[in-house]
């Protein structure tokens, strides 16, 4: 049996930190655990009950399907003006609906990521679990690192990369029956 996480990202970024700490822990996972990162966020319509109300726009059903064929939810973002980017939150939305059924309903979720500054996204992450929750979803921890110099390798400390895996670790241990791939 494998665990299955699905990973969003708050960055569009080419060259994201996020990303990268999503791919790094994607590639790095454990034994019987898979990580996917759901891509194009970008391509999901804002969040409109009118267009939910009639055909799902493609890429709607596309990341309602991610994150319900999974078994948890890990968040890797950035912070943008003392919150989640609105890409993120804008997912967040689609996957709380239909209200009471998302695809975020009972599944554990993590916030974790990486920033610049001394505070390193700490109310990106709070936001995150914060709206997740309200959602549906269970928020578990998170986990908020700060970087002056931000790169794959500053990161790969053993320090910082446990801190960042004990977030998949915490989503792999709420699932006590892992669905099967
Ligand atoms: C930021 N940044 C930022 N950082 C932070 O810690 N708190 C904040 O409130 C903000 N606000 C903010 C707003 C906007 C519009 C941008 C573009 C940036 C800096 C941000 O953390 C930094 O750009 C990260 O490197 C973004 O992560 P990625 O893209 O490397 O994953």
């Amino acid at each position: 049996t494998t665990t299955r996480v699905a990973v969003l990202v708050g960055s569009l970024r080419a060259d994201s930190v996020n990303r990268q700490v999503a791919e790094y822990l994607r590639d790095h996972a454990p034994e019987g655990v898979q990580l996917d990162v759901v891509e194009d966020l970008d391509a999901l319509p804002f969040y409109n009950e009118d267009v939910d109300a009639g055909q799902t726009p493609a890429d709607a059903q596309r990341v309602r399907d991610a994150v319900a064929d999974a078994d948890g939810l890990l968040l890797v973002t950035p912070e943008y003006n003392g919150t989640m980017p609105a890409v993120l939150n804008n997912a967040i939305d689609w996957l709380s609906r239909p209200y009471g059924q998302g695809a975020i309903t009972g599944k554990p979720v993590a916030a974790i990521g990486v920033t610049p500054t001394p505070y390193g996204g700490v109310w990106s992450h709070e936001h995150a679990l914060k709206s997740a929750t309200i959602a549906g979803g269970i928020a578990l921890e998170d986990v908020t690192v700060s970087q002056t110099s931000i790169d794959v390798d500053v990161l790969g400390t053993e320090e910082v990369i446990a801190k960042l895996q004990g977030a998949v670790d915490a989503i792999v241990a709420f699932s006590p029956e892992p669905a099967t791939v």
